[in-house]
């Protein structure tokens, strides 16, 4: 087998049939689709959320089933791409939140929340001794490189090819034009030697690097150590600031990942799970980097935002950090994703096809093909026949996948249910191992890699 085109078109040919059986399968969703279409732009306010030929529309959410608006229940395994940790009907949370509703909306001054949550992250993330809320991951980094190169007084940054730091903040081949045009210095993610060549060739230039310590949307493409540890040393030897883009990984260990690996950013970018699942952003580090944004001690970066701080957020924030998803909850919804991602790739061994799954922990990516992957050049596009025939079939079984092949366990998926989801990924191999490709040849068809947003 190989990349020949007689099998490559079977995929495509697959791809089709199964398109048709999902239409046919909804209905509700598609006739939703057509009229979203008219008032929103592709349908939908979020690119991530889009999936050929249209996306199914949720109506509910209890624990981690989903229903649709044509009444099919789903398995969640996405986890709002990382955000819903907590599944969808976590009770002390909306209690928390009902609660702070009754006391009445938008007060226009500080809250008695925003102290706790941020004593709550600070405890759990010691490199944040002071920490600014916002209202997005997006925000957060943004905010983070602005107060890096105010604070450094330096014009650049330093990102990784095809990095995700949120919408204003994307590094791919191309940049897309949503990007903030920022001097940038792009490096090639794990590639430790030729990264450090290039932070000392840029000495004086660099402000900050930001580096997720997992790339998540990329394709759950762990760090290694070596290089986590050597964006430390040469940040501080060139004096710019290191910032951990912790927005998807800050739910991998207790202290995030920058607790797991032992090392201490300048600045760390949280969001998602955070808030308990409403809108969440926060950037924080040292007080000698956060006094910046002091103006009453001599800072000089004013920065606004009407929902900072939201009550609704802090209070849902307090109790999903400190009494839901604590350390050892943390601990022990990382320790099953380990085992899923073991078993998957145990799948692709067992059947001898390019298949894997990367990640760490609660979060993963499957790929379909074999080869070492550390960097996102090594990644399939998020729309390659596998991956759209893959997800378009588990969603006919009733298991939420994502086209690109992130998966993110929240609190309520239990062992027995992904017992039935890695027997479903099993049947779907064994229905189409003719059309994928075997181990040794498994990604020429594939095509090159694509910036995930
Ligand atoms: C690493 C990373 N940074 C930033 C963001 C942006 O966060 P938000 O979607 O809350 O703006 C994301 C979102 O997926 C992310 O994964």
């Amino acid at each position: 087998m190989g990349a020949d085109p007689v099998e490559f078109r079977g995929l495509s040919e697959a791809v089709v049939d199964a398109e048709r059986r999902f239409a046919a399968a909804n209905p509700l969703s598609h006739a939703r689709h057509l009229r979203a279409r008219k008032v929103l732009p592709g349908g939908h306010s979020r690119q991530t959320l889009y999936y050929a030929p249209f996306p199914v529309t949720f109506v509910s959410g209890k624990d981690a089933v989903l229903t649709d608006l044509d009444g099919h229940k789903y398995l969640n395994l996405v986890g709002d791409y990382a955000a819903g940790v907590l599944g969808h009907t976590c009770e002390p949370v909306q209690r928390a939140a009902r609660e702070v509703l009754a006391g009445g909306l938008s007060l226009g001054g500080v809250n008695s929340k925003e102290v706790e949550l941020a004593e709550v992250i600070s405890a759990r993330i010691p490199s944040i001794q002071q920490i600014r809320f916002c209202n997005s991951g997006s925000e957060a980094c943004l905010f983070s490189v602005q107060l890096a190169r105010h604070a450094t007084a330096r014009p650049k940054i330093m990102v990784f090819k095809g990095c995700y730091h949120g919408a204003f903040l994307i590094y791919g081949n191309t940049d897309p034009a949503l990007s903030i045009p920022l001097e940038v210095v792009k490096a090639t993610y794990n590639e430790v030697e030729g990264t450090r060549r290039s932070l000392r060739s840029n000495p004086e230039s660099i402000g900050a690097v930001i580096v997720e310590p997992m790339m998540g949307a990329a394709g759950a493409i762990p760090a290694s150590r070596a290089f986590l540890g050597m964006l430390r040393e040469e940040t501080r030897r060139i004096g710019a600031l290191l910032i951990f883009d912790e927005v998807m990984t800050s739910r991998l260990s207790p202290g995030g990942l920058q607790g797991f690996y032992g090392l201490t950013p300048d600045i760390t970018t949280l969001g998602k799970f955070w808030g308990g699942g409403f809108p969440f952003g926060a950037y924080g580090g040292s007080r000698e980097v956060m006094r910046y944004l002091d103006l009453g001690g001599g800072g000089t970066l004013s920065q606004g935002g009407t929902f900072n701080a939201n009550i609704v957020t802090m209070a849902a924030g307090i109790v999903a950090t400190r009494d839901v998803y604590t350390p050892q909850t943390c601990t022990e919804l990382n320790a099953l994703g380990d085992r899923l991602r073991e078993r998957l790739n145990n799948l692709g061994r067992k059947f001898r096809v390019g298949f894997q799954a990367t990640g760490m922990g609660g979060i993963m990516n499957t790929h379909w093909h074999n080869r070492p992957i550390s960097n996102p050049e090594h990644v399939e596009p998020v729309n390659s026949a596998p991956r759209r025939l893959f997800q378009l079939e588990m969603m006919l079984q009733g298991y939420y996948v994502a086209q690109r092949g992130t998966f993110a366990l929240s609190l309520p998926v239990s062992a027995g249910d992904l017992d039935g989801f890695v027997e479903a990924t099993e049947q779907f191999i064994t229905q189409y191992r003719d059309l994928l490709l075997p181990t040794e040849e498994s990604s020429a068809h594939l095509g090159s890699a694509a910036t995930k947003s």
